[in-house]
């Protein structure tokens, strides 16, 4: 069959209301845009149809005062602190890191890749891990690099907000989003984890953090398998002690060295037509950019790119090469 055939059955059965014959299809289609390699296309169409189904059961209770109620408040809980749900098509190929970030990210993928083989033999799959280091280098990436490699939903969550929005809701507001996740075998993304320690600052007897913080530990011990948690943080000495040896993985992302900043450059003009020729300078502007974040070092380029561009003339047969007087004012002036 092909993609038009599908189509045609299910706007057939949809519009003839065809419950049984229409879910049939929308499965099988889903199965073929997996093998037909369109895996984001399939998870979301299987997110689709899970949250229709969804609806629909709940339609029936929704008569039930208190129940349709809870239900608008899960809806609206994750409305407004889930800021995104995506699918990501990053690899590990566009981190840049040490070998052991490298190692242990390889190894984290593979564990979830080969967790059938785990199952068999009763052993539990690692999925919490946290990413820690100076801003700009790459905790959020690498977050989309797990998404990608294993082509899984992720929720981006905003703890900050979680945090902020109703102090003594926080507790109520975590967990609604877990669940949702775990029903889901998505991935859970806990940006500025360290949001929870400002807890500790609005209350004074602690006691809102301590219950927070004793719900993450019940929620990451209830986990399923195959749901991940991310947590990402720049500020790591803020977070509880005993929240931080529930991860399986804690991997620090630094500031690159010289080698690590080539690479990135070498990344960066990859599949674009931009070279640099002056090698001599390269070196010198490395040498400034030594102790910047990857995002800084990046930033700069693609705003030279940008400004030799426009001061070129002609710029149909022009020579591509970077300025790199211009890059070097650039990064001066940021400093
Ligand atoms: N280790 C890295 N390898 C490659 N690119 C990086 C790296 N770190 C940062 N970048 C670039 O900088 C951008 C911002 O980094 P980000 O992941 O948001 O940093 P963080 O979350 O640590 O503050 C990334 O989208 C990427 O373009
Ligand atoms: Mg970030």
């Amino acid at each position: 069959m092909t993609q038009n055939t599908y189509i045609k059955e299910i706007v057939k059965y949809s519009l003839e209301n065809d419950q049984e014959n229409l879910l049939a299809a929308l499965n099988q289609f889903i199965e073929y845009s997996r093998k037909s390699k369109r895996i984001n296309f399939a998870l979301q169409l299987q997110s689709i149809l899970k949250e229709g189904l969804k609806h629909q059961q709940t339609k029936g209770l929704a008569k039930v005062g208190s129940q349709k109620f809870l239900l608008k408040e899960e809806e609206r809980i994750i409305e407004e602190l889930v800021i995104d749900k995506l699918t990501s098509d990053y690899t590990l190929e566009n981190l840049i890191s040490n070998n052991n970030v490298r190692d242990e990210l390889q190894y984290f993928i593979k564990e979830h890749h080969s967790i059938h083989i785990l199952k068999d033999f009763y052993l539990p799959a690692s999925n919490k891990i946290l990413f820690y280091g100076p801003s700009g280098c790459g905790k959020t990436l690498a977050s989309y690099v797990v998404a990608g490699e294993l082509e899984k939903l992720m929720y981006v969550i905003n703890l900050g907000a979680v945090v902020s929005s109703k102090l003594g809701e926080t507790s109520k507001n975590i967990s609604t989003i877990f669940k949702k996740a775990a029903t889901e075998d998505s991935i859970i993304f806990l940006d500025e984890f360290d949001s929870l320690g400002k807890l500790r600052d609005y209350n004074q007897d602690h006691g809102e953090m301590k219950r927070v913080v004793n719900t993450i530990l019940q929620l990451f011990d209830y986990l399923p398998q195959e749901t991940i948690v991310i947590a990402a943080t720049n500020q790591v000495n803020m977070i509880d002690e005993a929240l931080l040896r529930r991860f399986d993985f804690k991997l620090k992302l630094e500031l690159p060295n010289k080698t690590q900043i080539r690479e990135l450059i070498k990344l960066t003009l990859k599949n674009t037509p931009f070279i640099i020729d002056d090698k001599k300078r390269l070196t010198q502007i490395v040498g400034l950019l030594e102790g910047q974040s990857y995002y800084f070092a990046q930033k700069t380029l693609i705003n030279a790119i940008k400004r030799t561009l426009f001061s070129l003339e002609n710029k149909k047969d022009v020579n591509l090469n970077i300025d790199l007087g211009i890059w070097e004012e650039i990064i001066k002036a940021s400093n």
